[in-house]
């Protein structure tokens, strides 16, 4: 099956609204020879200002979070109506340091993706085994608990335009890149997964993304093996040459 690819941009806690605006606009003329979707995730403080830059262009622009409830006393968290609001149409769920560094559960993410479908956010659902995991062979399965989990409760029907990132956290801005067998690897476990858990056509249709030290050195094998949809890009993602190059990969 023929799946459109996607390069997403997860900017984390980085770049001023002129930095952000700076490289929002270089974006535009980077090219696009795959005719992949190209999503990025500024900070929160960004967000309207990279929206409204990226009308009129095929650059979607995504949040890197959103809270479970639609408002309230939650100081500091942002809704998925506020992330709407300000322009986003995808939302990250889940990413490593969401998980490690804030305590996001798979019970606190499955409230966040009943959050971000209520208001048709397209949910980009990061899911990866630490070092530990991977040494202990227990990789294949901390990820299927945390697809079964945070995705708990929810029909393909609708999770529906669904994507998965599979970001092994000790490949997060460590340099240390999973090989194109590792990654290819997982992601045909992810999919088997899912065919298990809802559908085959549903399987075949959910893009999954690689994340972890995606460089433009290292794009070209990575996006090779069949498995592999996209990349989810961190550094490298934050430099406008770098990103064009990882867009229009081989
Ligand atoms: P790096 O590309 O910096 O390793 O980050 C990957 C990531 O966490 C993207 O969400």
């Amino acid at each position: 099956m023929k799946r459109t690819p996607i390069i997403a941009g997860n900017w984390k806690m980085n770049n001023t609204l002129a930095e952000s605006a700076a490289l929002i606009e270089a974006l535009k003329n980077a090219g696009n020879k795959n005719n992949a979707e190209i999503i990025v995730a500024p900070s929160f403080t960004s967000l309207a200002k990279v929206a409204e830059l990226a009308k009129g262009s095929s650059l979607q622009v995504s949040a890197q979070d959103v809270h479970w409830e639609d408002k309230g006393a939650f100081t500091s968290a942002v809704s998925p109506v506020q992330a709407k609001d300000a322009g986003a149409t995808h939302t990250i769920l889940g990413h490593s340091e969401r998980r490690s560094v804030f305590g996001d559960t798979d019970e606190i993410l499955n409230k966040k993706v009943a959050a971000a479908l209520r208001h048709n956010l397209t949910i980009i659902f990061c899911v990866g085994e630490t070092l530990e995991q991977r040494e202990a062979n227990e990789t294949i399965a901390v990820i299927n608990s945390q697809i079964e989990n945070g995705l708990k409760g929810f029909t393909a029907e609708q999770l529906k335009g669904l994507i998965i990132a599979y970001e092994p956290v000790w490949a997060i801005g460590t340099g240390k890149t999973a090989t194109p067998d590792q990654a290819q690897e997982v992601h045909a476990a992810i999919r088997a997964t899912l065919a298990k858990l809802y559908n085959e056509d549903f399987a075949q249709a959910t893009r999954i993304l690689y994340g972890g030290s995606v460089k433009d050195t290292n794009v070209d094998e990575i996006m090779a093996k069949p498995d592999v949809d996209g990349a989810l890009v961190g550094g490298q993602a934050l430099i406008a040459e770098k990103f064009a190059r990882i867009i229009n990969f081989n």
